[in-house]
């Protein structure tokens, strides 16, 4: 009986499967508006048989975009650009899920495909981003400015504000981006994070701002919509935030509402040494799941169906998430069912190929 081809049930939806397509920025938005790549590259992937379809990071403000070209969801004008994608991976029988974020201090940057790295200026369209403090990311990166407790307020609001307009334009899932040193994981990190303040300092106050967005989430999509939280487990680096750190949020977050700590790591710092390998973060989902006892997405060079079903298998998670795999191969699930010797049906139009 294969475990990546069972469903499961969060709240009121069941993914079919437990394979996720990981959120992916395109840079290929305008004004945070989706368009026809969106609705081709999500939808491709919704008939290739993921069970759950990831859209990029989606800004909640527009001063936290990662790019210019990134999605968003900080107006109203944006649902209905939503709506058609939305609604097409629902039509192939797989669940839409939107990735809620905000950059911080690594917003207005140029797409890793563009000419040049690091801070796009003023003049080329960028912004001054917003941060815990006034350090860049990096000397090529704009220099933020620092966040105040209006501004810090005001992200819990929008985040809220975008779930809601994310439910209004049909999306089944939220995941909140606390990872990858965009701005939440920026105020978990004593890396990123000097502030003197209610949000710095102690565990419980760089936890702070995370925990206020978690659960004004909760409350703006009410009972039945899963909220996945995506965190960065540990910054790599002496000195950073750790998977102890991350065991001890990860139960403050389940209680305030989150389903899923999908678990990542990474990006805080360029500075960081990652030993990349197959499957190099599922030993920290299987951490956060057995010691927080959540229930917990592995992502990260996760690439064979027999490996995704090990992860499954040994209780290290309760779902896999896959990114550049599905850049490779939009029909990854249906090439794994056959691998694993599970029947599923390809979408009516592609029976024939069987
Ligand atoms: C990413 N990743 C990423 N992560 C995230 O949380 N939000 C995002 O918008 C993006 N954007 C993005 C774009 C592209 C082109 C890539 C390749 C990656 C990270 C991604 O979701 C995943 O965590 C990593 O790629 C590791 O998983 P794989 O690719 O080894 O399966």
């Amino acid at each position: 009986m294969s475990q990546l081809f069972t469903p499961l049930t969060l709240r009121t939806v069941t993914l079919p499967n437990r394979i996720a397509v990981s959120p992916m920025c395109q840079y290929s938005a305008t004004d945070g508006h989706p368009n026809e790549w969106h609705l081709v590259h999500l939808g491709s992937r919704a008939v290739g048989g993921a069970g759950l379809v990831f859209t990029e990071a989606t800004a909640v403000q527009a001063v936290g975009r990662i790019s210019p070209a990134d999605t968003g969801l900080w107006d109203d004008a944006h649902i209905a650009s939503w709506r058609p994608v939305v609604d097409f991976i629902h039509a192939h029988g797989s669940v839409a899920g939107v990735q809620l974020a905000h950059a911080g201090r690594k917003a207005s940057a140029h797409p890793p495909f563009a000419e040049h790295r690091g801070g796009v200026s003023d003049a080329d369209g960028g912004w001054t981003p917003v941060a815990p403090g006034t350090d860049p990311f990096h000397e090529s990166y704009r220099t933020p400015d620092e966040l105040d407790a209006e501004g810090i307020a005001q992200v819990v609001a929008d985040f809220a504000a975008a779930a809601r307009r994310a439910l209004a334009a049909g999306f089944r899932v939220v995941e909140v981006h606390a990872a990858h040193g965009y701005l939440l994981h920026e105020f978990l990190s004593p890396l990123s994070n000097h502030r003197t303040d209610a949000y710095g300092g102690s565990l419980e106050n760089r936890t702070r701002l995370v925990r206020e967005v978690t659960a004004a989430v909760r409350e703006a999509v009410g009972e039945d919509v899963p909220v996945f939280v995506r965190i960065s487990a540990t910054d790599w680096v002496d000195g950073g935030w750790t998977a102890e750190d991350s065991v001890v949020l990860a139960r403050d977050l389940a209680a305030l509402g989150a389903d899923v700590i999908d678990v990542s790591t990474g990006g805080n710092t360029p500075a960081a040494d990652i030993p990349i390998g197959p499957g190099y973060q599922v030993p920290f989902a299987e951490t956060v799941r057995r010691k927080a006892d959540v229930p917990t997405g592995a992502v990260g060079l996760i690439t064979d169906a027999r490996q995704a079903e090990q992860v499954l298998a040994d209780g290290s998670a309760d779902l896999v998430l896959l990114g550049r795999e599905f850049l490779r191969d939009p029909y990854w699930p249906l090439h794994a069912a056959q691998q694993l010797g599970v029947q599923v049906n390809p979408p009516k139009q592609y029976a024939r190929a069987l």
